[in-house]
């Protein structure tokens, strides 16, 4: 009696399918019966002559210790792997676990890498080689479409081989995009192979600020450290990036951020700028007045050619273009910019930024791409096709919904994941200030109440953006977006209705225990 009662506790399964982000419907078999997965023997079947099926099944040997075998047909006990989902929702996937064992049924392939995420999360904390999973039914499909997270890597240079973690991380959290700051002020980080010293010369600073800036750039009471940044991505490491993201239904928009936020690039193209220079690489933070030259031809020469760079690089439609914190006051001053303004009938400096945006929403146009653009791009009048991204609130991005543009939304209160996430300062690593809490993530909204339901449609997605001015390394950045990124993943895939912050926080617990298996570096408290 004793001896049966302990071998069905010892039979009971602990998996309940309670994942971050939650699945929209989940019904467990009243039954109480269980299938069963043992590592190393179950096989998991899949559509034969699909590369990405194939590829999904080799994910599921390594989430779940299944063993791949190519096959039409579904064997018994298995783990099968098929599209065939009707839905609108090309992520959208189910998850049936019965008889014949489980099956995950995806409207697309990449449908059926999230329902593997899912029963990965689910099984991940089970020990021992024989996982058993009550029969059920899950069905979920994302909100949103544009499911993004951004990396900074201008401030900081942070290796390939962090990046590609990055992205593993972001898909397990069931992101889709990731939004790759690759060029600033402080470092440009992508090899143009047509301008081989602006990646050579420009990623190099040979000091950093210490602590937060002094003033607005004051360099004599500024303290600064003794220690070289530099680095960059050659195309060859890019194009890895992109394939190791595409595996994952990853898409990888980069950003090359123009026209301001280009001291970097100027400091080896001097000529660029309206002074002409000299410039240097900047040792410090904020937003520098010293942006391309509007009236200089060679400005949109040189974003052409790195643009045009970029495209093949990056099989991505969108290309982010920045937009963002670029000072007017030098072309308000420059004879060339102040020429260009007069030739082209324009009324003040910001349409001599729309000018510039045009010109490269054209270039774009004839390479299959469009442009995003930080929500600054709205001031002077947006491009025809320009999707705005939203980060100084949610104002700019409600602005350009109502002009039927498309929108994400990153505003700072609720994305920028750079801020600090306890209230106590000395309780995390020095950071550039403000205070955003798992909480406050958490409560996101993406779609603004002023919108009509119609215009509610532009609102693409949302995006946590992780700026690196004070993150100085892979662990430091895991920290600042672990696990406020499992709070963007409920907004981003759950609706509104569904979300419930306390129930969220019980399910952190299975969600931290697998960040520590997995090494990823998190913040264990959280407000
Ligand atoms: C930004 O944070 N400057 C887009
Ligand atoms: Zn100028």
């Amino acid at each position: 009696m004793l001896a049966a009662t302990l071998m069905s506790v010892c039979a009971m399964s602990e998996v309940n399918y309670q994942t971050i982000p939650l699945a929209k419907q989940i019904n467990i078999d009243a039954t109480g019966k269980q299938a069963t997965i043992v590592k190393g023997t179950t096989a998991v079947t899949y559509t034969a002559n699909n590369a990405q099926m194939k590829r999904n099944a080799e994910f599921a040997k390594e989430f779940l210790g299944v063993q791949p075998i190519e096959s039409r047909k579904a064997m018994k006990e298995t783990l099968n792997l098929t599209t065939g989902l009707q839905s609108e929702n090309p992520d959208a996937y189910r998850i049936t676990v019965d008889k014949k064992g489980i099956t995950i049924q995806g409207a697309s392939e990449s449908g059926v890498f999230y329902g593997l995420q899912t029963l990965r999360k689910s099984v991940m904390l089970e020990k021992g080689d024989t996982i058993r999973l009550p029969y059920a039914t899950i069905e979920d499909e994302p909100r949103f479409l544009y499911r993004g997270a951004m990396l900074d890597c201008a401030r900081h240079y942070m290796p390939t081989e962090f990046v590609k973690k990055f992205i593993d991380i972001i898909a397990l959290h069931g992101a889709n995009k990731f939004h790759w700051h690759l060029t600033d002020d402080q470092g440009w980080r992508a090899e143009i192979k047509a301008l081989p010293d602006l990646a050579k010369k420009g990623s190099y600073r040979p000091y950093t600020i210490m602590g937060r800036n002094v003033g607005l750039w004051d360099m004599e009471n500024a303290i600064y450290d003794d220690t070289p940044e530099e680095g960059y991505y050659t195309q060859e490491e890019m194009q890895e990036v992109v394939a190791y993201a595409a595996e994952r239904y990853i898409t990888v928009i980069p950003e090359i951020d123009l026209p301001g936020h280009m001291v970097a690039a100027l400091s080896v193209y001097p000529e660029l700028g309206c002074t002409g220079g000299p410039y240097f690489v900047r040792p410090y933070w904020g937003v520098d007045p010293d942006v391309l030259c509007a009236g200089n031809p060679k400005t949109l020469e040189f974003i052409h050619t790195v643009l045009g760079e970029i495209c093949q690089i990056f099989p991505s439609k969108y290309i982010h273009v920045g937009g963002d914190e670029s000072p007017r006051v030098r072309w308000e001053h420059c004879d060339k910019c102040q020429a260009k303004k007069k030739e082209l009938g324009l009324a003040n400096e910001a349409q001599l930024q729309t000018y510039i945006l045009k010109d490269v929403e054209k270039f774009l146009a004839n390479h299959n791409r469009e442009l995003i653009g930080w929500d600054e791009i709205l001031e002077g009048g947006l491009s025809d096709n320009a999707t705005v991204m939203s980060w100084r609130g949610y104002n700019g991005g409600i602005e350009a919904a109502k002009q039927h543009h498309k929108v994400i939304m990153t505003p700072t209160d609720n994305c920028y994941i750079d801020y600090y996430q306890l209230k106590d300062i000395n309780r995390q690593p020095y950071g550039i200030g403000g205070y955003l809490p798992l909480s406050k993530v958490y409560s996101m909204e993406p779609i603004p109440a002023e919108l009509s339901e119609e215009e509610g449609k532009y609102i693409l997605g949302a995006q946590c953006n992780l700026w690196t001015e004070y993150v100085v390394s892979p662990d430091h950045a895991m920290f600042m977006l672990l696990p406020r990124l499992a709070a963007m993943s409920e907004v981003q895939w759950m609706q509104p209705e569904a979300k419930n912050y306390e129930k969220f926080c019980e399910r952190l617990g299975g969600m931290q225990q697998m960040y520590r298996k997995l090494g990823y570096k998190y913040c264990a408290a959280y407000e």
